[in-house]
């Protein structure tokens, strides 16, 4: 990452936001950059969605790259110390590169992610390491052509998606691999996956699908707990319980027992996490949500182009981080409304 720092410090540098009403600190800020996609994944974008067509925003909705910067800048005065891009598919976005380098100069950011679904990283791998990226997530859902289609809606080979990773590698990216595991679709990949991606170069997380949005028809059936996971695996390839690397990780991990790698499991349905989570997410347009299953998010595009101060932003943030209760999926009942939630593709990950 560039070493040389160029973001104005904010006045409050040292003052790091206040922790929420459950004791969470603000630590992460995920950052959609386009809530476009070349993918249409069923359980986050479905190709159809009651018959009608997806309907993006239009590009002067967007926050520009100069205005994420800043207030990537105003979210690390706050505390943040990982920025992660996310989409839609944030490769789609133009310049993408720029953006990178701009946000690897922001002072205190330790770790610069992308979750990506890799389709263009054969291309930009290198570019994207050049301009500051830290590295990268992929998701991917299975090896065998037919079920790839299947679960991600492509219209292409998995082996674009395959090079795109074997490019990130080359290009000296740490690589995680997603993936999303639905009863009865692709639960026979879980294995294979491992199995491919076993050694130093990757780690695979599976994660347990979830019911964001209002579009996937999310039903408890269609969960694999990660339990299973877990065991089914374990069973091929003896696995130890390690610790997590930090508090709040999103993962529980695992170790080969014969020492040749890790993998994870995202277990948001039957082991959630909001105890420890310290994430905060901006959509494309500039809306700060507080949980992935937000209804609504707060406008700070509107905030910056009425010309409000890195002070005045600072303020806002801070009163919307200190009164945040959210806790969705420790809440979830079989009963909880599903009608009111922003989808994933708007949100990223
Ligand atoms: P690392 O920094 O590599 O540990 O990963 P991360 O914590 O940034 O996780 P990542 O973005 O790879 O998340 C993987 C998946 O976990 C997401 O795509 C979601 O499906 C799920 N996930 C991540 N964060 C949350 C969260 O805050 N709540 C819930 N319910 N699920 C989440
Ligand atoms: N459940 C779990 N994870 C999901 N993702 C998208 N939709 C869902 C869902 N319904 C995750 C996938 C993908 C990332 C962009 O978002 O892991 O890798
Ligand atoms: Fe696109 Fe990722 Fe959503 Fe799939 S999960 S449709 S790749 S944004
Ligand atoms: Fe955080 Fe909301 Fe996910 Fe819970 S459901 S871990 S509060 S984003």
């Amino acid at each position: 990452m560039p070493t040389k720092k160029t973001t104005p410090p904010t006045s409050a540098t040292k003052i790091a936001a206040p922790a929420d009403t459950l004791g969470r600190p603000l630590h992460d800020l995920r950052i959609s950059v386009t809530d476009r996609c070349n993918f249409r994944c069923p359980y986050c974008m479905p190709k159809e969605v009651f018959g009608r067509k997806y309907k993006f925003l239009p590009q002067t909705q967007l926050l520009s790259f100069e205005e994420i910067t800043r207030l990537a800048g105003i979210f690390s005065a706050l505390g943040v110390r990982k920025l992660r891009l996310t989409g839609g598919e944030p490769t789609i976005r133009r310049d993408l590169p720029k953006l990178v380098q701009m946000l690897a100069a922001v002072d205190g950011i330790e770790d610069l992610a992308m979750t990506t679904n890799a389709s263009r990283l054969a291309k930009m791998a290198a570019g994207l390491r050049k301009a500051g990226l830290g590295r990268v997530t992929v998701s991917l859902d299975s090896l065998d052509d037919a079920r790839f289609r299947k679960m991600s809606g492509a219209e292409f080979s998995v082996g674009v998606v395959l090079d795109g990773i074997e490019a990130a590698r080359r290009a000296g990216l740490p690589v995680k691999i997603n993936v999303v595991v639905r009863r009865g679709v692709n639960e026979e990949d879980a294995l294979a996956i491992a199995q491919r991606y076993r050694g130093p170069d990757y780690i695979v997380r599976f994660i347990e699908y979830m019911d964001v949005g209002t579009t996937n028809g999310w039903r408890t059936d269609d969960v694999v707990p990660a339990a299973e996971i877990i065991e089914t695996i374990g069973r091929e390839l003896p696995l130890e319980a390690i610790d997590p690397n930090y508090r709040g990780e999103v993962a529980r991990r695992w170790r080969y027992a014969d020492g040749s790698g890790e993998i994870g499991v995202i277990a948001s349905v039957t082991q959630p996490f909001c105890g420890d989570c310290t994430r905060a997410r901006l959509s494309a347009d500039g809306r700060l949500y507080t949980c992935l299953f937000a209804p609504r998010g707060h406008d700070l595009r509107q905030l910056l182009r009425d010309g409000a101060t890195n002070e005045e932003i600072e303020t806002f943030l801070r009163g919307v981080w200190s009164q945040r209760t959210d806790r969705y999926s420790e809440e979830r009942t079989s009963k909880t409304p599903g009608d009111d939630k922003v989808e994933m593709s708007y949100i990223g990950g």
